[in-house]
């Protein structure tokens, strides 16, 4: 081939490249500028479009994340990484260190918690105030694998919220907030009661995020050690927070930090065939105008909008309702009863 014919054949691939690459970015940019979310939702399309979307971006998508992060693998620090008096930077307060302690480093997976694991239907439950009077909890259990977020409480709202937990996450400001840093016998039980409620589940504890939950993690892994308690303990590799915000960036989605529910999201693409996400609702009215509790199960308030607040859920909202509309997760924000019509809303 002549050279000149090389280069403009070239050209004209790298073109092509170029024009695939805005084409993917400009769809999750176009659908998330804006800023009602409920008028966006009921915009609906054909169900051909759909069809076809479904077809032509999931699996691009969940390519694309696996360029960024490998889920199998940051979804804990394993054992053989570290060792015990090991020095970790926080993530967020880089200037901050700890020290692996003896408790953590026993309680290291030696291997990945979700090694050869996929399941066909996955859950990841948001801890919203959408889900209170939703019914939903059955509907949740059915999945295959069930995540939940924060050590939320299920007994009390199992019939809302379902009861399975297959991965639960647990920031160490849990252990304040809903077990008052354990002051008394009596929370140290509630909270010993709450994991070993867990039987088995993989318990997800972000350690190395930011700095102050030191003691909070390590009382809580004593609590395992001591009564043996039948959880599986991971910690979040050190690379994983960047990593999902890398892959949102390139995807023009700026989030600032995302959060528990984002990440899992992000992961849970890599396990999952299909992925059904509840209580997820970043805003003060339902979609009927009803006020909606930040969390379904504490009386927690969160300016949504504020440019303090470190998430920018209406953000991750758009962008996971851009998803939904394209067939690459389903967002469920309706009663999961009889009556159905805020889901069909959605689609
Ligand atoms: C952390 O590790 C450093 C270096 O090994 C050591 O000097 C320091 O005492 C350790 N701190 C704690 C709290 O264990
Ligand atoms: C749930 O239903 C009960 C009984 O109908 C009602 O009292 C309560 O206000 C409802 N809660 C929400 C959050 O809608
Ligand atoms: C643990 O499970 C038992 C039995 O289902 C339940 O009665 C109890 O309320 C649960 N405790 C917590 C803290 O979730």
């Amino acid at each position: 081939m002549p050279p000149v014919f090389r280069s403009l054949l070239f050209g004209f691939l790298a073109l092509l490249v170029v024009l695939l690459i805005i084409d993917d970015i400009a769809e999750v940019e176009k659908e998330s500028v804006g800023s009602d979310p409920s008028s966006r939702l009921s915009s609906s399309r054909s169900a051909e479009t759909s069809l076809l979307r479904k077809t032509l971006f999931s699996p691009i998508r969940r390519k694309n994340i696996l360029r960024f992060l490998d889920p199998e693998r940051d979804i804990s620090i394993l054992k053989g990484t570290l060792k015990p008096g090991d020095i970790i930077h926080y993530v967020f307060d880089r200037q901050s260190t700890t020290n692996i302690s003896e408790n953590l480093y026993r309680l290291l997976p030696t291997a990945s918690p979700m090694k050869n694991q996929y399941h066909r239907r996955c859950a990841i439950v948001g801890n919203s105030g959408i889900l209170l009077n939703s019914s939903c909890g059955p509907e949740i259990d059915s999945h295959d694998f069930v995540i939940r977020c924060n050590l939320a409480p299920v007994e009390e709202y199992s019939q809302d919220v379902g009861r399975r937990t297959n991965l639960v996450t647990m920031n160490p400001s849990v252990v304040q907030r809903a077990f008052q840093d354990l002051v008394s016998d009596e929370w140290k039980d509630r909270f010993l009661q709450r994991l070993q409620n867990l039987s088995g589940s993989v318990l997800w504890i972000p350690a190395f995020m930011a700095k102050g939950g030191e003691e909070r993690v390590e009382w809580a892994l004593r609590l395992i050690l001591v009564h043996t308690v039948d959880v599986r303990t991971a910690f979040p590799s050190l690379r994983l927070l960047h990593a999902v915000r890398g892959y949102w960036l390139t995807n023009n989605v700026h989030i600032k930090r995302p959060t528990t529910g984002l990440l899992m999201y992000t992961m849970a693409t890599r396990f999952c065939e299909e992925i059904h996400l509840y209580g997820f609702w970043p805003f003060p009215l339902g979609p009927q105008g009803r006020p909606v509790k930040y969390h379904y199960y504490d009386t927690l308030k969160y300016e949504y909008t504020s440019s303090s607040s470190p998430h920018t859920m209406p953000l991750e909202f758009r962008t996971l309702s851009t998803l939904h509309r394209q067939g690459a997760l389903r967002l469920h924000t309706g009663s999961c009863d009889l009556d159905r019509g805020a889901q069909k809303d959605l689609s």
